[in-house]
């Protein structure tokens, strides 16, 4: 069962995962802050895995929202827990690299502690806290940086600014991993298959800017736009970002799993976006 199945990575899911009976929910389906629904729909699924890709995602609306950000993002996970609990489901959670305070500058580990800086981020890592006491063998996911053909995303942004626009201005001291929906997806597949248990970081490998993000984007379509570094100062938001996010692929590799460069995804994405 995935849950999210309507949003970006939910729908590379859906596309994704073959072999298996797959069924995908959205919020008019289930709203997962409905504790009696959530139990409802997964004992009549009676799901082997449920994949919780649903989350309030909007960083910089949490912070205005915070009642919404914790209701969907901890209350509704830990609702979806205890209904796996109930019915025996295994559940895989889809959490972030907000959980983290970006002040390492070498790559973040599933064991780093946790120390979220905006309000998105406490209700991630609030919810990874509560799902390891619900369900202490749940699988956390944490990705960063997602892009893909299925929704909004950063690199559909800057092409459409570029077909526009002489240059673009693009925050070049916040470094991470882009992860392409499509990789992201059949990563999570292959930890289900896997029973995986405990927390690992899913992200395309390699890591970059979003300035040099931006430049790739722009580069791997022709366009003449020119785009320049600024600092974050230059391009203030309502939620702080962490600095730097980049993950180490070790809690991956235990799995056998290996990424593909953020690079060759840029290109497939590309490809993807054109047909
Ligand atoms: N995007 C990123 O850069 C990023 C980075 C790190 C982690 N993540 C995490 O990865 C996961 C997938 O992200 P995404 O970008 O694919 O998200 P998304 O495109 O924003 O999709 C969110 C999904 O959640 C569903 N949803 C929202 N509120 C709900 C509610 N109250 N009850 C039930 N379903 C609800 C939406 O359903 P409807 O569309 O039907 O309303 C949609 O299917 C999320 O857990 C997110 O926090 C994302």
């Amino acid at each position: 069962m995935i849950l999210g199945a309507t949003g970006l990575l939910g729908k590379a899911l859906m596309s994704e995962w073959s072999r298996d009976e797959v069924v995908g929910l959205g919020s008019r389906d289930v709203d997962i802050r409905d504790a009696d629904k959530v139990y409802e729909v997964v004992a009549k699924a009676s799901p082997g895995w449920i994949v919780l890709a649903a989350a309030y995602t909007n960083v910089d609306e949490c912070e205005s929202h915070p009642d919404l950000a914790f209701g969907v993002n901890r209350d509704g996970a830990v609702n979806v827990a205890k209904a796996a609990k109930r019915t025996g489901a295994k559940l895989l959670f889809l959490s972030s690299d907000y959980v983290f305070d970006g002040k390492k500058s070498s790559p973040y580990e599933a064991g780093d502690a946790r120390n979220p800086q905006s309000v998105y981020g406490r209700s991630k890592a609030e919810a990874e806290i509560r799902l390891l006491e619900v369900l202490p063998e749940c699988c956390i996911a944490r990705t960063s940086w997602l892009f893909g053909t299925g929704g909004k995303c950063f690199p559909d942004t800057i092409l459409k600014l570029a077909a526009t626009r002489p240059a673009l201005d693009v925050v070049n001291d916040q470094r991470g991993c882009p992860t392409y929906s499509v990789d992201l997806a059949r990563a999570i597949i292959e930890l289900c298959r896997k029973s995986a248990s405990g927390i690992a970081h899913i992200t395309n490998s390699g890591d970059c800017s979003w300035f040099e993000f931006a430049r790739e984007i722009v580069k791997g379509t022709g366009l003449a736009t020119e785009v320049r570094p600024v600092s974050s100062q230059q391009m203030a938001r309502p939620a702080p970002r962490p600095a730097y996010s980049v993950f180490s692929p070790k809690s991956l590799q235990q799995y056998g799993i290996a990424m593909p460069a953020w690079q060759d995804a840029l290109k497939r994405y590309l490809q993807e976006r054109k047909n």
